[in-house]
């Protein structure tokens, strides 16, 4: 195991011992001191299967709000943004939040301190666009009911949820971080009233194993 990964590691397990499982993010980004490098989902370029999407749907935005789930360093918001959407951007860790602010000066994504699982009022069914990446599977699964249903409370009447994430085959309890999605905790999505619009498996590495999902939902 490398350094960053036994880091990760060690502060999720510290955090989760204690019972607050998000704790350790704003210690991470804290501790990183400005260096993207100790950060290690943090990639400096939209996500490529974002990307991807954006670039082969035919996309409106004009007058459309869209939301983005702990935002990390803030690449995936400005790539919306820069789309057209009016984007609210939020994370849980204060330092990532400036981290963004002093990356993109003059973005016009409005970034936000807020805590996915105290989602504040105004927020509910608000979103045209609401993009979920990897932040489900960052969490244990003792909260993962909470966050989905959280997720899906903030999607307006026929809005749309794009989903990357990380997906296992079994229903057994995995070690994590980062803890893959398994098919019924997926089901919950749509137990919630979305529906799947389209599903794109992503085999990464035959070695590992990795898999990982693309999935848009539509709120019904
Ligand atoms: C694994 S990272 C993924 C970051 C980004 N979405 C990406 O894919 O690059 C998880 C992010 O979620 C944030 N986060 C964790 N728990 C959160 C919560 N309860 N509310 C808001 N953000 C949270 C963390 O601070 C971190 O930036």
């Amino acid at each position: 195991m490398n350094n960053l990964r036994q880091k990760v590691q060690e502060l999720a397990s510290e955090a989760i011992n204690n019972s607050e499982p998000t704790a350790w993010f704003e210690v991470l980004y804290a501790s990183a001191n400005g260096d993207t490098a100790q950060i290690p989902w943090a990639k400096l370029t939209p996500h490529p299967y974002l990307q991807d999407w954006l670039e082969n749907h035919e996309i409106s935005t004009q007058g459309k709000k869209a939301l983005v789930i702990g935002c990390g360093l803030g690449d995936d918001a400005e790539a919306l943004a820069k789309l057209g959407f009016a984007v609210t951007a939020f994370d849980i860790s204060p330092t990532a939040i400036a981290w963004c602010q002093q990356r993109f000066p003059e973005s016009p994504v409005n970034y936000q301190v807020a805590d996915l699982l105290a989602i504040p009022q105004q927020w509910h069914q608000a979103f045209d666009f609401v993009f979920e990446c990897r932040n489900i599977q960052a969490l244990p699964l003792s909260v993962r009911t909470a966050v989905i249903s959280s997720i899906t409370s903030v999607i307006s009447p026929s809005g749309t949820l794009l989903v990357i994430t990380h997906v296992r085959d079994t229903e057994t309890e995995p070690s994590g971080p980062p803890w893959p999605l398994s098919e019924s905790e997926l089901a919950q999505l749509e137990n919630l009233g979305l529906q799947k619009i389209e599903a794109t498996l992503f085999l990464e590495s035959r070695e590992t194993e990795v898999k990982q999902m693309r999935i848009i939902y539509r709120q019904l």
